[in-house]
């Protein structure tokens, strides 16, 4: 099979995520190292139903592995949900003589991609979301620059309330998940964390830890709730009725999903990007490039999507170990 690919396409699609853009110049590179033609789909499975594509050489994916966004786009689209959508997009990869196509995102593109691979379309995930909620990987490109944005903001943060002596409630994304919250709660110190995945006491969970950190003399605090676990003006305005104290409330927001992608998202896009074109040029299909335990690896696309992820618990007993205090 080794020689049967000879182009492939790639394409990034639902939320972006610092660090795409390596993983698609990686793709790109690394086909042309094999001898492979690449072609960039643009704004996701939107871009693969209207033909929305552009030919990707060496020089075209110059200079984009320091940017955040994707230069592809990307877009969540609703006709590829139909299968009027996923025919029109079959179409595409047939009339571009597609033999594979490597989609980077989160679950919903990989939903995406097993519809595709069911047409016959060789397909290939890589994780991309800041969320790192793709149970497969330990790590998804994008969460360790969301993770260090979020913490130079409530740094920032941290300094005023300091000054002001008041108590912030911070609101990170993290979707249904809240291994962001969880990762920036221990980084940034924070004095409370909440995440979806435990259960909330909110006497137990924010008002107790506060008061210990009242009396072990504390005069600012800092809560960080991920948006699965609750709201922080909502949040916020319950810590002021039970305590009387007025927090400062801050939602985050896509600003974590921007900025100049870190080492770690770098070097983790690109060689998942290079680990991609590798599965496709063996002639396998229906598998999502994951990292675990600093190994990288792939694993079968229908598996992946029906495995469930749990917080890191020992970075969990970390957390409860440091906040309140
Ligand atoms: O999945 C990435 C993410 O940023 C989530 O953390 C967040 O809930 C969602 O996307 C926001 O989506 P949108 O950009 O469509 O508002």
């Amino acid at each position: 099979m080794e020689n049967a690919v000879k182009r492939i396409g790639v394409l990034t699609s639902g939320g972006d995520a610092p660090g795409m853009n390596a993983a698609v110049r990686a793709v790109t590179r690394s086909a042309i190292y094999r001898g492979i033609d690449c072609v960039g789909i643009r704004r996701g499975y939107m871009g693969l139903i209207n033909g929305d594509v552009v030919k990707l050489d060496a020089s075209s994916v110059n200079n984009i592995i320091n940017r955040g966004g994707t230069i592809l786009y990307t877009a969540r689209c609703q006709e590829f949900l139909t299968e009027e959508g996923q025919v029109k997009a079959v179409n595409t990869c047939k009339l571009l003589g597609l033999d594979g196509i490597v989609a980077i995102g989160g679950d919903g593109t990989f939903r995406g991609a097993l519809d595709l691979s069911k047409y016959g379309v060789s397909v290939v995930g890589i994780p991309g979301t800041i969320d790192n909620d793709i149970a497969c990987s330990h790590y998804s490109i994008g969460f360790d620059t969301a993770c260090n944005t979020a913490i130079e903001a409530i740094d920032k943060l941290r300094d005023t309330m300091q000054s002001h002596e008041r108590c912030s409630v911070v609101e990170v994304m993290g979707r249904n998940a809240g291994h962001l919250a969880l990762y920036v709660g221990i980084a940034c110190g924070a004095t409370a964390v909440l995440v979806p995945e435990k259960p909330i006491d909110f006497e137990r969970d924010v008002i107790e830890k506060i008061r210990i950190a009242r009396l072990n003399g504390r005069t600012h605090y800092m809560i960080v709730v991920a948006e699965g676990a609750g709201s922080a003006p909502e949040i916020g305005k319950k810590i002021q009725e039970e305590i009387a104290i007025e927090p400062r409330v801050t939602v985050l927001g896509h600003v974590q999903r921007g900025g100049t992608p870190t080492a770690r998202d770098r070097v983790t896009a690109t060689r998942m990007g290079y680990h991609a074109v590798n599965v496709l040029a063996e002639g396998r299909t229906n598998r999502v490039i994951c990292v675990r335990d600093g190994r990288f690896e792939d694993v079968d696309m229908v598996e992946a999507l029906q495995m469930k992820k749990s917080l890191n618990e020992q970075e969990y007993a970390v957390l409860e170990a440091m906040t309140g205090a």
